[in-house]
Order: structure tokens, then sequence, then C-alpha cells
């Protein structure tokens, strides 16, 4: 090839893998597969390699630079990075809301961008002449540390602005941070490897940045989200905050999706209460939301105060760590036995309410993490989650804190309690002899997944159990009406209807009649496997672990189990009696005769369906013979879409999965 045919290739390349990368990291909107990708970038890489004097620093191969750092050289920013004032409180905004008309002057609604306050760092960007030239912490606001060869190494952030009307001198600010999975991700490679892990995904952002080892950088996974410009220079900006964020984004930068514009008081706390309901589900962490003032005018009429701007104020959610005291450790026993450690605290406020229990999850979490009663703990409660002990505070550990022992006999009905060599998890031995192991495996039998009994709950459960009315899950089918008309808080018609409902439970398909049983490591799928291959209850039972093995998904621990369950004269006992009460598997509708169309093909369900619950769906397709899994891949048979399918809808169209709806699913089935 002629020079100017290579170089024009190399361009073409580039300019095709920054549109890639961008649609990928800041769209998100892939065009072409991650293989796809691949090839046009190692084509790249080649030429390069046979051409080195074609080389630029803003070609997508050059994230990565070769050198480590001795130190970082500080940075002067060219305009002061503020922070940001707090309010905590409706009441607070009402204030900061009238400030800012009072020193306008005005009565007139103000308009806000509103943004989520992202738990990260604030990074300065620089571009001159259209490129990457420089990246800086935040520091004191004045001066920063130089982290170019870090910045760099994001893709997520542009080495050269998209398209070719920018400034001559472009500051772009924002924060960089660790999302939730690729901190877990980390932390768990971490601890395979016995390294150090991360207290908390912006901590592991800031570890991540200041490495004087880009390479180091450039394995983490880090994100950023663009928030605001600093110094311009040779560009007119648009006049308001949000649309400089669209011209942002389109200049190649990612922005965070959830932001928006909004009027008034009324509509930033509308937008706080919906960000604070879906924190959780927010692929990263945020402490708040951010309002500021839209107008760039009237933002350069508020100016600043100290260290922070007057037209903006982040809005903090309640802290989902707090410190609070180990005041004792008691041990629970679930339904397999299991002994949980949980703390008992001095009750402390966080994540929105009031914790005083917090689980330790098990003996080697408490070495690990080296918990003692007595200690200093920081406790985290994020959203729905059972809170737990995330840290202890070593340096206000005291002399007099006492080790935490497993105790020796089951603390429910003081059977000997056993570990098994290479498992974390100490068990009591009492089997169904334990209340408490009786009591949870009711609690299973009774819940949503397995034999789902309209109206008993976790709690009557528990009453049930205390009042002596049930022993097993047998029992339930001995009660009346009478009897449990008597517990508290219960009357003739609740009653009634449980008994109905524990009757209409007479009926369940065999594979949720095994995932009912509770029997160890079986689990919804195993169960239905399990059914699949034996077809009977009785066969299931008379089965080995070498038959058992021959059952997908089932390997020696779970064919183990399954024998040992059924090899316990109790548990064989129930089950007769359970039959004897009654019950009877209902066939499934096209167990004799698979749907030659869907035997062994796999499904994904995402969006809300109408015709049916999720659940519903699942168990049709299964019973249809094919599988239904939760993440799609390019092995993914059908994708089957309800109203409102999101991410998974828009992977499936990319990788060619065939999209149906509830119509043409139940054609697929007949
Ligand atoms: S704007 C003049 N917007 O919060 C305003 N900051 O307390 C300067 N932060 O240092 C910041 N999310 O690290 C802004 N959407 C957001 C933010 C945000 C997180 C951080 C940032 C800043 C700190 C200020």
């Amino acid at each position: 090839m002629a020079k100017d045919n290579i170089q024009h290739k190399i361009d073409d390349l580039r300019q095709q893998l920054r549109r890639h990368s961008y649609l990928y990291y800041v769209l998100d909107d892939p065009e072409i597969s991650d293989s796809e990708y691949d090839r046009l970038y190692r084509e790249l890489e080649q030429l390069e390699k046979e051409h080195p004097e074609l080389i630029t620093s803003d070609s997508p191969t050059q994230r990565v630079g070769a050198t480590p750092l001795k130190s970082f050289s500080q940075v002067q920013h060219l305009m002061p990075m503020l922070s940001l004032d707090n309010v905590f409180s409706e009441n607070e905004l009402q204030a900061f809301y009238k400030r800012i008309q009072d020193r306008l002057g005005t009565d007139n609604t103000v308009e806000f961008a509103v943004e989520p306050k992202l738990d990260g760092l604030a990074v300065s960007i620089v571009y001159e002449n259209g490129e990457l030239v420089r990246a800086a912490t935040r520091g004191d606001g004045t001066t920063g540390e130089d982290i170019t060869q870090n910045i760099r190494t994001l893709h997520s952030v542009p080495l050269r602005l998209l398209g070719d009307d920018f400034p001559d001198v472009l500051e772009v600010r924002g924060e960089v941070f660790m999302p939730k999975a690729g901190f877990d991700e980390l932390n768990r490679l971490a601890r395979e490897k016995g390294e150090k892990t991360f207290v908390n995904p912006r901590n592991a952002a800031a570890g991540s940045l200041r490495q004087l080892d880009p390479g180091i950088t450039a394995k983490r996974p880090l994100a950023m989200y663009c928030y605001g410009a600093g110094i311009v220079e040779g560009y007119d900006l648009p006049g308001k905050h949000s649309e400089i964020l669209q011209q942002i984004k389109r200049w190649g930068f990612p922005v965070c999706s959830e932001s928006k514009v909004v009027e008034g008081v009324q509509g930033c706390v509308e937008f706080y209460e919906t960000l604070l309901n879906n924190r959780d589900r927010l692929a990263y962490d945020i402490d708040g939301v951010v309002y500021k003032v839209n107008q760039i005018a009237l933002q350069n009429k508020l100016g600043f105060v100290a260290r922070a701007p007057r037209w903006a104020i982040a809005h903090k959610f309640p802290a989902q760590e707090e410190i609070t005291t180990i005041l004792d450790v008691d041990f629970q026993v679930g339904r397999t036995g299991a002994l949980t450690p949980v703390a008992r605290l001095e009750p402390v406020f966080v994540g929105g309410v009031t914790v005083s229990n917090a689980t330790l999850h098990n003996m080697d979490e408490v070495r690990r993490k080296d918990i003692h009663i007595g200690d200093k703990v920081i406790v985290r409660r994020a959203g729905d989650v059972i809170p737990e002990v995330a840290r202890v505070v070593m340096s206000l550990r005291s002399s007099d804190v006492r080790q935490i022992h497993l105790p020796k006999q089951c603390p429910v009905c003081g059977s000997d309690v056993e570990q098994t060599e290479g498992e974390a998890v100490a068990r009591c031995s009492g089997g169904l002899f334990c209340k408490a192991q009786r009591t949870e495996a009711i609690k299973h039998y009774a819940s949503r997944k397995a034999m789902d009994i309209d109206g008993l709950g976790d709690k009557l459960v528990e009453q049930l159990v205390e009042a002596g009315l049930i022993n097993t899950v047998a029992d339930l089918y001995r009660l009346n009406v009478g009897e449990v008309a008597a517990l508290e808080r219960m009357g003739e018609k609740s009653a009634s209807n449980l008994i109905e409902a524990i009757t209409v439970s007479l009926q369940p398909t065999l594979a949720r009649f095994i995932y009912a049983l509770g029997i160890r490591e079986v689990g919804e799928t195993t169960a239905l496997n399990l059914a699949n291959a034996f077809e009977s209850l009785d066969a299931l039972i008379k089965s080995d672990e070498e038959s058992l093995q021959q059952v997908p998904d089932v390997g020696p621990v779970v064919a183990q189990h399954v024998v040992k369950f059924f090899s316990q004269q109790h548990n064989v006992d129930v089950i007769k009696q359970l039959l004897d009460a009654g019950i009877r598997f209902k066939q499934r509708a096209v167990s004799a005769v698979v749907n030659e169309q869907l035997n062994g093909k796999t499904f994904v369900i995402t969006g809300t369906l109408h015709s049916m619950t999720r659940d519903q769906a699942k168990d049709k397709i299964q019973a249809a013979g094919a599988k239904v899994s939760s993440s799609i891949s390019a092995k993914t048979d059908y994708l089957l879409a309800g109203e409102k399918a999101g991410s998974k809808l828009s992977k499936a169209e990319q990788l060619g999965v065939k999209v149906i709806n509830e119509q043409q699913l139940e054609v697929l089935l007949q």
C-alpha cells in the first residue's frame, strides 16, 4: 500500500473505533459486537506496528502508557474546582430556594438541572484543539494531582473530541467512580488471591486512580460521568446547564442519563424521592442529588460564597453506613440447620431505619473481618438488604473486647453443632427434631416459589409452631378452622381462607413439590431438572447418586444431599403423610409430548407481562421443555419481551436474538 493509503486506512480505523466506543460507552447503544470491535482494533494495532511513525497519542491503541510514574506532579486548576453545600431536609431546601429568589429579586419559579450526586472523585480533563492534554484530581480545589496517564485508560473518556466544531480549549469536569458490579468483582478476585479488599466503591475508585502505574488503573473497572465545564476558550457554550451537558455529550463524553430539568422546589423534591427509591437499582453508588439553577445567566448573578456556588446545592440521602457498637452475638438456626452469627447492636439510624441487629454471615466472615464483641463497627444497610457489619473501626478498639465463639450445642434444640472441613457454615445436627429447622422448613414449603400457600407467611408459621399446632409440613393438612381462628390476630374469615389455600396446594407440580421439600442445594432449577428426569416422586426417592448425576446441573454434592435426604426415615414419613393427606401431582400440560419446537431452547424474560406473571410464563416455558435464563447472550433463542423492556431488548436486537411477545409465546406453546 502507498503511504497515503496507509495513513488513510489508519485514520479510517481510528474514526470507526472512536465512533463505536462512543456508541458503546456514552450512548449505551452499540452497533457492532465486541468481537467485531476487537477485529478493527487489532487491524489498527497491526498497521501501527508496521508503521510506528504514524502512531499518534490520540490513537485508540494508545490509552495505556508503558512507563509508570515516580510520583504525581501538581496541577494548578485553570479555574477553582468548587465544592457544594448540603441540605438534609425539605425545609433546608425551601430555605435554599428562598435565598435564590430573594437574591434574584423574583417570585418566578426557578428552573433547575437536577443530577445524581455520584459517590466518586471529581476530576478535570483539559482538551486543546480537541486533544486530551491533561487530567487532574480536584485536590484542594486550587491545586490537584496530574493523573493524565490514568484518565487516558478510561474507555469512556475520549482521547480526541468528536466532530470538528469544538472550543480551542475545553475543560470538562465530572466524577470518576466504580460501578457496583465491577467493585464486587474486584473484591472477589482480591479475596480469592488473599489480597486486601476495598472498603467501598468510592475508595476503590480513589485507589485505582491514584496508581503510579497506569497499567494497573487500566485493569480497574472505572467509569465517569461529566457534570459540567470549566475553562472554555474560543467557543460560546449554550445558555443553560442542561444544554451544556448535551453539548458535552455530543463531544464524546458520558453524561448521567438520570439527569433532567425540573421546576421549583416541588420538581426537586420529586426527583429526590424518585432517585432515593431507585437508589439500589442504579449500577453505581450515589449519596444524594444535586440541584443546579439551570440558566447560566442566573448562575452568574448568584455567584459564589467561599468555596461553594450559591446556585447549586447537594441534597444528601440518609447515610447507608453508620458507626455503632456490638453489644453481643447470638446464633440463629436456619432451615438447613445453618448457624448464622447475628450481632446485637447499640441501635443506630442507618439507611433510613433504626437497626439493632446485623448479620455476620458465618464464622469465616467473623474471623476475616476480625470482629469481636464490644467492637465499634461500621454497619451498612443498602436498600432492602439485611443490614451487615461492613468492618471494624480498629482505631477505636478497646482492650476488653471479647472473642466470638461458635457454640458447641445448637442454641435452639441442644443438638451437637457440626462443621465440615472446608465449609464456612456450621450446622445443627438435630434435623427436624430442631424447632428452628422445622419452622424454617415449613416457611420454605409454604413460600411463593414452593407450594405457594396464600396467606401462610413467616409470622403465621411461627405462631402455628409456637402454639404447637404444627410440627411438620404434613400437619398443615390436619389444621381446622377453629384452632387457627383461636390464634392471636386471626379470625374465622382469615382462618377459613387459610384452610382453603392449604387445600388448593394439594395439587402441585412435581417440580414445585421437590423444591418445597427443602433438600439442601436443590433450588428451583435443580428441582425442575429432577422432576423432568425422574417423572415420579417414587423414582426420585429410589434413585442413587450415580443416576442422579446424569441429571443436568446435578453434581456429586447435590446427588449426595438428595440421597441423604431420602435416606432419613423422618423425611420419608413426612412425605408419606403428605401423600396420605391427598397431595397429587399435576401432570405437566405437555410433559409427555415435549414441544418439539421449544425443547432445549433457551428463553429470557424481560419487561412487564400482562396476560400472566413472569413466574407463570416461566412455568409454561419450562413445561414445554425449554430453559429460562436470567441473562441474555448469543446462545439465547428467544427473548420474551413485555412492556417497558429495557436494556435486554436492545441487547437481543443487537445479538440478533428472536424477540417475541406474550401472544407469540402462546402460539409457540400450542
Ligand atoms: S457539581 C460548582 N455535580 O460533589 C459545583 N458535583 O461536594 C461543583 N459531585 O467535588 C460540583 N456528583 O466530586 C457536581 N452531579 C454532580 C456531582 C458532584 C458528585 C461531587 C464532586 C464535587 C462534590 C462537591
